[in-house]
């Protein structure tokens, strides 16, 4: 399937290629030469007690080793710099492929499975990128100057040599097909393993397995998968050796069946001693090369499973990507007016739409608050605002543009978001802050503290603002880490700002505190809140209640208490 697209990949290091091609021809020159030296040294040399040439050709046999060697290492060099070049190409575009993929491809995905194909599989492909344009060079050039010099010897006994070909073929053919299937199970399997060590290992999931009780179910999994790897390895393994043992018993055969040949009547006194022996070396001789080019088919074949992993990711289309041509906006002079016409969506694989017919217009600097019960499209919304998401039909625009042609970073520039879950990375507060606008200033970074609410608890830190925050902010209270999310979405100074229950966890101690960090956030910005507590949205210049993904309400908390509908029930 892929060989062309795997070779596209060492096309701009086919100098270095050519080079270790044309060292690798040289030295199996070279070595082929060899034999004619001992032929000379036994058949003339030695019986001529020609000291003089005796010397000249172990001087030679010398040089000859001495020569292949250097070659050999120039070219394990140049092999293995070109072979690791092409892995990091690899590892780096499926990184920044995966990137830019959109947040429904990390939903559907297994989180353990992207770190799996990244890791496991480019790093199971090092042995054939580094060595398989090598292997099949120095293997290719040795058989062939070594089967030219068998002719040149002999072109009889060479006729007698090539039997062996037909089933070293065979069984080569059959252990590649074999291996290349193992293989993919064996990744497979590598990725369950890996997603067992998330699932089990990771700071939530510790948390959920010590309370549920199902570490020894745990345990079992992770056990099934390594105990299922053994397995598949052993008979990768045997497949392989199955292959050697007979092609060594069949190549074993060779020679002894050419002593034969000499020995009948036909032949006898045809050939030298010399002839007889010279030719089962170089006989000899081709057995590494040949079951050489067989293996690197073998692996090369194998290692198609893993590209294919590779490549599948490669291939993701990107759903949510910049605008061919981008709409030409400055973020700072963006006043934030957020206008949503007709939008509705439906999740990937669902069959009912999230939100429907959603028409919402919110005047740049004001608030709007949307409420509603669980599951009635109130994240989906904020999601569609920040383009996470594009809108089945309709559109979301700001000050006219439509979002979609708005370049991803303009759009990140102009929307912040703080929701119930914050991610923090695992460094100190100062560096999860600064993530936010890299250029900050220490001062800066303070001041956003200062109006998140934060700035004392930091401070009285007993390494302040570069205290670990531990594996995703776990350090952190819930009202701590939503006050860092907020310091870090004041540095960004986001026009449009959209909160999404980013305090339904809190208790009303820390909520006082946060909301005063949000009031301070929200000032001078069109803001979205989503709110649980109603009591948090009754100062909003407009309330929309949605109901199953439509708006059933809108209006101010007097009017809406006064219709005494949908509103004033969940206000009651
Ligand atoms: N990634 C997703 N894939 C499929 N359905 C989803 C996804 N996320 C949310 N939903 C569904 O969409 C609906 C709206 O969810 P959501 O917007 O999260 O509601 P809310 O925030 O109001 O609680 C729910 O029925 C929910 O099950
Ligand atoms: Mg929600």
């Amino acid at each position: 399937m892929s060989l062309r697209r795997i070779g596209r990949l060492f096309t701009p290091y086919r100098w270095q290629m050519a080079l270790v091609t044309v060292l690798i021809a040289a030295s199996s020159v070279v070595t082929v030469a060899s034999p004619f030296l001992l032929r000379a040294i036994i058949d003339t040399a030695l019986p001529d007690k020609n000291l003089r040439l005796l010397a000249v050709l172990v001087a030679g046999m010398i040089g000859i080793a001495a020569i292949s060697s250097a070659f050999g290492v120039i070219q394990t060099w140049i092999s293995t710099k070109v072979g690791q070049q092409v892995m990091h190409g690899l590892r780096t575009s499926v990184f920044a492929h995966l990137q830019r993929q959109s947040i429904a491809f990390f939903t559907r995905t297994r989180a353990g499975e992207v770190q799996s194909r990244i890791t496991n599989d480019i790093g199971g492909m090092e042995s054939v990128v580094t060595s398989t344009a090598t292997s099949i060079a120095s293997n290719l050039t040795t058989a062939v100057a070594t089967a030219v010099a068998m002719v040149a010897m002999s072109w009889r006994l060479s006729l007698i040599s090539l039997v062996v070909m037909p089933p070293a073929i065979y069984l080569s053919r059959k252990v590649a097909r074999m291996r290349r299937a193992i293989t993919t199970e064996q990744q497979r399997e590598l990725a369950n393993l890996n997603v067992s060590i998330e699932e089990g290992l990771s700071v939530n999931a510790i948390a959920l397995a010590k309370t549920m009780g199902t570490g020894p179910s745990l345990i079992q999994r992770f056990t099934a998968s390594s105990a299922r790897l053994i397995d598949l390895e052993l008979r990768s393994q045997l497949a392989g050796r199955w292959r050697m043992a007979s092609m060594s018993i069949i190549f074993a055969a060779i020679p002894a069946v050419i002593y034969l040949a000499a020995g009948l009547p036909v032949t006898a006194g045809v050939m030298t001693i010399g002839t007889l022996v010279a030719f089962t070396t170089l006989q000899n001789n081709l057995f590494r090369p040949i079951t050489g080019l067989l293996s690197t088919g073998v692996s090369v074949i194998s290692s198609l499973a893993l590209f294919a992993r590779i490549f599948e990711y490669l291939d993701l289309p990107v759903d949510i990507t910049d605008p061919a041509h981008p709409a030409k906006i400055d973020p700072g002079q963006v006043t934030g007016h957020v206008r949503l016409a007709s939008v509705s969506f439906t999740y990937p694989g669902a069959d009912r739409p999230a939100v429907t017919g959603i028409d919402l217009d919110v005047p740049a600097g004001s608030t709007l608050a949307l409420v509603g019960e669980t599951g009635s499209g109130k994240t989906t919304l904020a999601a569609l605002i920040a383009r996470l998401y594009d809108p089945t039909s309709g559109s979301v625009r700001i000050d006219g543009t439509d979002i979609r042609d708005m370049r991803l970073a303009d759009l990140a520039a102009i929307v912040g978001v703080v929701s119930q879950e914050t991610y923090l990375l695992h460094t100190t507060v100062r560096e999860n802050l600064r993530y936010a606008r890299p250029e900050a200033t220490d001062a800066e970074i303070e001041d956003a503290a200062r109006a998140a609410q934060i700035h004392d608890l930091i401070a009285g830190l007993p390494d302040g603002y570069d205290t670990m925050v531990g594996s995703r902010g776990h350090r952190f209270s819930g009202g701590e880490k939503q006050r860092i999310a907020i310091a870090r979405t004041l540095l960004r100074n986001p026009r449009v700002l959209v909160l999404d229950e980013a305090t339904s966890a809190l208790d009303t101690e820390t909520e006082r505190a946060v909301q005063q960090a949000f009031d301070n956030l929200a000032q001078g910005r069109t803001t979205i809140t989503i709110a649980h507590r109603l009591s948090t949205v009754r100062n909003a210049d407009q309330i929309a209640v949605l109901d199953h993904g439509h708006i059933v309400e809108a209006g101010t908390h007097t009017s809406l208490i006064a219709d005494n509908g949908r509103y004033a029930d969940l206000a009651a």
